[in-house]
């Protein structure tokens, strides 16, 4: 299949176009548009016409579209979006997640030199084109299951140089692989320990040797902190914000997963999202929904560390816009099952289908400012997902086991 020839599949039972859903709030599944019997025609990767199968179905003939022609039944959803992943990195952690299954804190294994660190070394050791293989093995799987889009951060390198290294080597992934790669720099992920200086000496570092270099090469166009007690403080942060948001990067913030104080961060200084949330209480959830910034639930984190999930149904009750990502990474979130995760956090904060899936659609597309995908509308990429089921109800309800059965990226179909 070209993505010069137009396409056109259907019909598809159920469409789920995922517009004209609130960016904030609480949703229910009556507010999903579904289009019953659905065809949708596609042109140079973009989503044409969606809508009735026969009635665009003369249009389609038309144009000599080419004919992806169903005759089983199929639910038709935007590409999942995994708005918030870790995926770049060299090693295994599996030595930390038995610490603490035998009882230690992540906080205990990263305050006596573990967690982390263990990463940075590894990925340090790592050359950049080893990182970018391992980054394509990750995101092809993710694809598989239906994610078109992932975000991933550096954070792992923690000098200017390896940082560096880690975002080049995202960039020379995403032009090999078939999802689309959104880079983050995360450098300030926690103060490297061979740094010969304060955190704010090495913060400033970052800022004047690394923000540049990724306005230069195109490497980044978001900035990340991990606000924590064994990361970076609210006080260390303000500069390095400061200086992110006068030169035009987006902000995105690592926030009360142990502790307090990240959320408040992330709204003062306009932040696109607000990721984890885990420990956000009351006052944090009321300062979250009072402001553009996206709360980030990450289901994942709390699996793999066996705490608490994030009070997303809290969060959406008070107002706030909800997205779900995986986290995935080699310490906090080792399984990287986006649908499963969600899925579960569904159950467990009792969310509703149309909260679950707008947090991994709409919702991470908004986390991201990307305005071209996560809806079925004309217009938007022909980044789309077939479930193998007449109901979309049983996305969520088989948890993560329903995996998609084709998957289209800007109109192609992966193999
Ligand atoms: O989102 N919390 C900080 N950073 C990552 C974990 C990274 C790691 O443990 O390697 C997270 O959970
Ligand atoms: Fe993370």
């Amino acid at each position: 299949m070209s993505t010069i020839k137009p396409t056109f599949i259907g019909p598809v039972r159920q469409a789920l176009t995922m517009e004209n859903l609130p960016l904030k709030g609480a949703l229910k599944d009556e507010q999903l548009e579904i289009i019953q019997e659905a065809g949708i025609l596609i042109q140079n990767g973009k989503i044409l016409k969606i809508g009735s199968f026969e009635d665009l179905l003369p249009e389609a003939q038309s144009i000599g579209a080419e004919m992806v022609q169903l005759n089983e039944d199929f639910v038709a959803l935007p590409g999942f979006i995994d708005c918030h992943t870790h995926i770049c990195f060299g090693g295994s952690r599996a030595q930390d997640y038995a610490l603490r299954n035998a009882g230690k804190s992540y906080l205990e294994i990263a305050r006596s030199g573990g967690g982390i660190w263990n990463t940075v070394t590894k990925t340090r050791q790592a050359t950049q084109e080893e990182l970018a293989k391992l980054t394509i093995h990750r995101s092809n799987r993710m694809i598989q299951e239906g994610i078109t889009t992932v975000e991933i951060k550096s954070g792992y390198g923690l000098s200017v140089a390896e940082e560096l290294k880690m975002l080049r080597a995202i960039k020379l992934a995403n032009e090999s692989t078939q999802a689309d790669l959104i880079p983050t720099c995360l450098a300030a992920h926690i103060p490297p320990k061979d740094f010969q200086g304060s955190q704010k000496d090495y913060l400033k570092t970052i800022v004047e040797e690394v923000f540049p270099i990724l306005k230069e090469e195109s490497l980044a166009k978001r900035i990340d902190a991990f606000i924590e007690d064994t990361a970076f403080s609210t006080e260390d942060i303000q500069l390095y914000f400061q200086k992110a948001k006068a030169m035009g990067f987006d902000i995105t913030v690592h926030a009360d997963q142990f502790h307090t104080g990240g959320s408040q961060v992330a709204v003062e200084f306009g932040a696109i999202s607000a990721d984890h949330l885990e420990a956000s209480g009351n006052k944090e959830i009321e300062i979250l929904a009072a402001s553009d910034t996206i709360a980030v639930a990450l289901p994942g984190a709390s699996m793999g560390l066996g705490v608490p999930f994030t009070p997303a149904r809290k969060l959406l009750d008070a107002g706030a816009s909800l997205a779900i990502a995986s986290d995935w990474n080699p310490g906090s979130a080792p399984m990287g099952d986006l649908l499963m995760q969600a899925s579960v956090l569904g159950t467990y904060e009792k969310l509703s289908n149309a909260e679950v899936l707008a947090g991994i659609t709409c919702r991470a597309a908004a986390a991201l400012d990307l305005q071209d995908r996560g809806q079925l509308k004309p217009g938007m990429l022909a980044d789309i997902i077939l479930f193998p089921s007449a109901d979309y109800r049983e996305i969520t309800y088989q948890q993560g086991r329903l995996k998609p059965a084709m998957v289209f990226k800007r109109g192609v179909e992966i193999e």
